[in-house]
């Protein structure tokens, strides 16, 4: 190499380190606050979720994505678990299992105080940045998990879900997922039914915030058409730099810009890539696009770290999140615009969320009419007694007094 060529190298060296101790600078006050990590599916299938299990001590946990090591080494200030129940729990054990997978959540709030703090608002997420604690919040991965109940939604509202993404990968009775969009599933609600516009309006009237990653084009439309509050997708890539369905298109970020929106990047290799392999650069290509069409104000992270099977190289674990922002400081993002990812954009949307959220106003209180019901293990209490089959006995009746009264009239 001549002379200029390591002069070169060295002046490369010290840029890259200037962006990385610009990045731990910005993050020692404004610390990421990601939008979906699995690690609480992760202590279901390696522990069946006993804490105590020496092998599951959150200190020197092996084999995962994540750790509190590693969670210190990122900045990562701000966490929406998943409590996360696979599709093939739909009509059986999905309620117990996502209740489970909540009390996880909470058991390691409480085995782990120095480091986590379970909290459910806004006001909170600050309190726990201050603390310098893992500020600990729920996200309910798939609406199969309420089983088609709004009495569960709120009940989940009440042990702390502050997200609820409406499907996982299969249809609930009420909204499509994103296999309709590939031909791998049939649309059934063409975006949301009428209960699933009911279950958005008790979400806003909760305060539990609308949660798009996972569902159809048509359903991503119906729920920003229909949420009074700012919706987020909290873990999608773009899907004009690849193509597959579980990312947001271009014409649906123009609306998540319109509605104040907010698209949490997710770094699985195959949706960054499309491919088996993916890097860091590429992850802020989608950052630099989603920046682009749906504005700075509609960008943050959600890794789903702990539930993908292959990451980028540069982002192996939730340690390497301060080298992403190093690359967007080094594209040339504003301070504003990195805390924005970081942290800023999900709080104005949660504010906004408890905004709208209302608990004078009256619960919706129409079930979901009994035929659209799946599943044969129910039992139809309520629904044997519900107004329809007044309806049905009434009818019968008028047609046996019709009948009489013909008799009469012979
Ligand atoms: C985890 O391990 C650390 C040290 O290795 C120990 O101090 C701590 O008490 C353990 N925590 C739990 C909950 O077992
Ligand atoms: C936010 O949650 C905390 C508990 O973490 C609670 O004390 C506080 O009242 C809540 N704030 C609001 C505005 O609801
Ligand atoms: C939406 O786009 C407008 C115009 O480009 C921009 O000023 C605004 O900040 C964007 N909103 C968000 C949330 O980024
Ligand atoms: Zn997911």
């Amino acid at each position: 190499m001549q002379p200029s060529g390591w002069l070169w190298a060295l002046v490369a060296v010290c840029v890259a380190d200037t962006f990385r101790d610009e990045a731990e600078r910005i993050m020692r006050d404004t610390p990421v606050i990601d939008g979906h990590n699995d690690l609480p599916w992760q202590l279901l299938k390696m522990f069946n979720n006993e804490l105590l299990h020496e092998r599951a001590n959150l200190s020197t946990l092996q084999g995962t994505h994540t750790s509190i090591p590693k969670l210190r080494a990122g900045f990562v200030g701000g966490q929406f678990w998943s409590a996360y129940t696979p599709c093939d729990t739909q009509n059986k054990d999905a309620v117990r299992r996502t209740l489970e997978q909540i009390d996880v959540i909470h058991r390691m709030c409480q085995l782990y105080p120095e480091t986590f703090v379970c909290v459910t608002n806004s006001t909170g997420i600050q309190e726990a940045f201050r603390e310098q604690k893992v500020a600990s919040l729920i996200g309910v991965e798939g609406g199969h998990s309420t089983d088609s109940s709004l009495g569960v939604l709120r009940a989940l509202y009440h042990l702390g879900m502050r997200y609820l993404t409406l499907t996982h990968s299969c249809n609930t009775p009420w909204a499509d997922n994103w296999l309709v969009d590939t031909g791998g599933d049939q649309a059934q609600s063409q975006g949301l039914s009428d209960f699933g516009e009911r279950v958005v309006r008790e979400m806003n009237r909760l305060g539990v915030i609308v949660d798009l990653a996972h569902v159809s084009v048509a359903t991503m439309k119906a729920a920003l058409r229909q949420s009074r509050a700012p919706v987020i997708f909290s873990h999608s890539s773009a899907y004009s730099l690849c193509a597959n369905r579980r990312n947001v298109p271009d014409d649906v970020l123009r609306l998540v810009n319109e509605t104040g929106s907010l698209v949490m990047v997710n770094f699985y290799s195959y949706y960054v890539s499309c491919q088996e392999e993916a890097t860091l650069s590429q992850v802020a290509d989608h950052l630099d696009h989603i920046k682009k069409v749906a504005g700075a104000g509609a960008v943050g992270f959600g890794g789903d770290f702990d539930g993908v099977s292959s990451l980028p190289v540069g982002l192996e674990d939730v340690s390497k999140y301060p080298d992403l922002v190093a690359e967007l400081l080094r594209r040339k993002w504003t301070e504003e615009e990195v805390r924005g990812a970081l942290a800023d954009n999900l709080l104005r949307v949660f504010r906004a969320v408890e905004q709208v959220s209302s608990h004078m106003q009256i619960p919706e209180e129409k079930p979901i009419p009994w035929d659209q019901l799946e599943g044969s293990c129910r039992t139809r209490y309520g629904y044997s007694e519900a107004p329809s089959l007044h309806r049905g006995l009434g009818a019968l009746l008028a047609t046996l007094a019709l009948l009489l009264s013909g008799l009469c009239l012979l």
